[in-house]
């Protein structure tokens, strides 16, 4: 196993996230200027892990890496559990599977392991989460692409959607949707799949994604909802205007938009998600 620890400037840290999907990564330090974080591999994959960071680092015009350690296997566990506390999104509530749950009112969605994007810190995922009370309802059939560590997908299942099935490109996160649905004792179909390939109908969406995965793949989507259509991964009033064209091009119209900022210091700059329907 080893630790890379990389530096990147805080402004596109968040940007880094979501393009990387989220394996194993631990922040180290976070100011105004720079962010210092590790991200854990296993030997055999350390290589393509460095040159997707390479990629991205290319792609956003900085980050460099600062160190490359070696470690137990028992330390990364550790590390990554250290890292990954309670948090509170209402009406749910995420916790990692081995901290002790008291009952409140919040609906828990229980991780037992969140190495792939999904672990309910980012502000994409806490927008979707707070959309679904208002557009999920008991019965309905909910596809959740990108599906990460499955969170969405539990959380629409703990609402009472009947049929739910879950997607994503990698297996790793595939495999993590499995165990955390069987960690909440919900029925969610997770499987390895690509948004070009649904071949179903459901009444609900769910796409946190990213605008360059819009670009190519939005298309797809449009014919396989019937009620609601929800969309996060949103960055910026450019991408904002860029998908709001995609959504008009497929006669589907907004019924609410959501934000959040990407940290409380940096307020002008803007997740946003989208709740669609056809026209
Ligand atoms: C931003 S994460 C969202 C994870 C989780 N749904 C959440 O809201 O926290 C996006 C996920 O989409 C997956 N993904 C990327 N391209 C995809 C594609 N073409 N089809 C399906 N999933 C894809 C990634 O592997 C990643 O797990």
């Amino acid at each position: 196993m080893k630790k890379l620890i990389y530096q990147i400037p805080t402004d596109l840290f968040e940007l880094f996230v979501v393009e990387l999907n989220g394996y194993g990564l631990e922040i180290i330090n976070k100011d105004e200027e720079n962010t210092i974080f590790a991200i854990y591999a296993e030997d055999s994959e350390v290589n393509s892990l460095k040159s997707a960071v390479n990629e991205i680092f290319e792609d956003l015009g900085n980050g460099k890496i600062v160190l490359e350690e070696d470690l137990q296997e028992e330390n990364w566990e550790e590390k990554w559990k250290e890292n990954f506390k309670p948090i509170e999104i209402p009406p749910f509530i995420i916790i990692p599977e081995w901290e002790i749950y008291k009952e409140n009112e919040l609906i828990p969605i229980k991780l037992k392991i969140a190495q792939a994007f999904g672990t309910g810190l980012h502000a994409t995922t806490q927008l979707v989460l707070s959309l679904l009370p208002k557009y999920v309802k008991k019965g309905d059939s909910v596809l959740d692409i990108g599906t990460g560590t499955g969170i969405l997908a539990i959380a629409a299942a703990k609402l009472g959607a009947s049929k739910v099935k879950a997607i994503d490109i990698h297996d790793k996160a595939v495999e993590e949707c499995k165990i955390n649905a069987w960690e909440n004792q919900v029925n969610i179909d997770c499987e390895e799949k690509s948004v070009e390939d649904i071949d179903d109908l459901f009444d609900v969406i769910l796409a946190n994604l990213q605008i360059d995965i819009f670009r190519k793949y939005f298309k797809y989507i449009p014919s396989h909802f019937k009620k609601y259509l929800i969309i996060s991964g949103i960055f910026k009033d450019k991408e904002k205007k860029e998908f709001l064209d995609l959504a008009k091009a497929h006669n589907l119209e907004i019924v609410e938009e959501i934000s959040k900022p990407e940290s409380p210091e940096k307020s002008e700059d803007l997740w946003y998600a989208f709740v669609l329907k056809h026209s």
